[in-house]
């Protein structure tokens, strides 16, 4: 009797470590580095409460903004070495993990949003989102920020208007390739620097989307903003291979549905910030947005696109067909 005491005490203590195990959230991390009132801020929130509501108790997602948890630069690293499950990095900084995201940074590819939409939901466009599966890395899908202006303590209207001023830029050799053709002086520097270079006037401007120029505050250091619309700034939300088939099949399938839905959420919240915060900056009285003539915005056009012939091996002439495609 002693021994079958014994025996089942033991079978239950080892099957504890096992049932605590099973009772744990799955827990993910969810790092990015804007603020919490932008399309990527609200579009993470929005996925916590839609993954959390469909697998109650069985997933955790802790949503860490501003950069808290990785910069963009440190994320993916992490990601794969599985600190981090969830990240949606701007497209232009993947460089290090395929070259062919370069697309999305060519100047003036895209005639607007609903091209850029057109493309990403294509065959190509969906075949980028597994692009980096031999680094570890799976996309789940695209997220709208908008199209990048131009900010500055001088009025810039045409590209002479802005040779000799340094310029921070995403770690993209395609934006670098695109200022350096305007003989400014490009910066590759981590978002979470910007406004403190902005402000010490260690650089003098900076190119980002409406929403994050209001959101981080770089119009009250800024005292233009020229509306040139010249290049994309979108997302993919990523996380690690390893992590993503690693979970059981259920779990997987509804966190890709919450994510679906959390995706048109903020696309939602993209289209209003964008011309919301645009106001926002007007209104300000901080910053004077300047409207740029046809005339003045094929001056750009002219001086930039040449860029695209610079990369256009690294990313496959098929590519920017197809991207080319989207626009008609
Ligand atoms: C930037 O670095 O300017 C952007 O990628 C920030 C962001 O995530 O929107």
């Amino acid at each position: 009797m002693k021994a079958f005491v014994a025996a089942t005490v033991l079978a239950c203590a080892s099957l504890l470590p096992f049932q605590q195990a099973a009772a744990k959230p799955i827990e993910i991390k969810f790092s990015h580095v804007v603020a919490e009132n932008t399309p990527k801020g609200q579009m993470a929130l929005k996925f916590k409460e839609l993954a959390e509501a469909a697998l109650p108790g069985q997933v955790e997602v802790k949503v860490y903004p501003n950069s808290q948890l990785f910069t963009d630069s440190t994320v993916l690293q992490a990601m794969q070495l599985g600190d981090v499950e969830m990240a949606a990095p701007a497209l232009s900084k993947f460089q290090k993990y395929t070259t062919k995201l370069q697309l999305f940074d060519l100047p003036f590819l895209f005639k607007d949003i609903e091209a850029v939409d057109r493309f990403q939901q294509s065959p190509e466009g969906q075949k980028l989102l597994k692009s980096m599966e031999g680094k570890l890395l799976v996309g789940l899908g695209y997220l709208h920020n908008g199209m990048k202006q131009l900010t500055a303590n001088d009025p810039i209207r045409t590209p002479a208007d802005i040779s000799g001023k340094k310029y921070r830029i995403m770690t993209s050799d395609v934006l670098q390739a695109q200022f350096e053709a305007v003989q400014a002086i490009p910066l590759k520097k981590p978002f979470s620097e910007v406004f403190t270079l902005l402000q010490t006037k260690a650089i003098d401007g900076q190119e980002n989307t409406w929403s994050n120029i209001y959101s981080k505050k770089f119009f009250e250091v800024q005292k233009y903003a020229t509306e040139t619309n010249h290049g994309l700034l979108d997302y993919m939300v990523v996380t690690s291979s390893e992590f993503w088939y690693g979970l059981p099949d259920d779990v997987r399938n509804k966190l890709k549905v919450a994510m679906d839905e959390a995706i048109v959420y903020g696309n939602k919240i993209a289209l209003e910030k964008d011309s919301e915060d645009r106001q926002q900056i007007i209104d300000s009285g901080k910053t004077e947005v300047i409207k740029i003539s046809a005339e003045e915005r094929q001056q750009w056009v002219e001086a930039m696109k040449p860029v695209w012939n610079m990369f256009a091996d690294e990313i496959g002439a098929d590519l920017i067909g197809a991207a080319l495609e989207a626009n008609n």
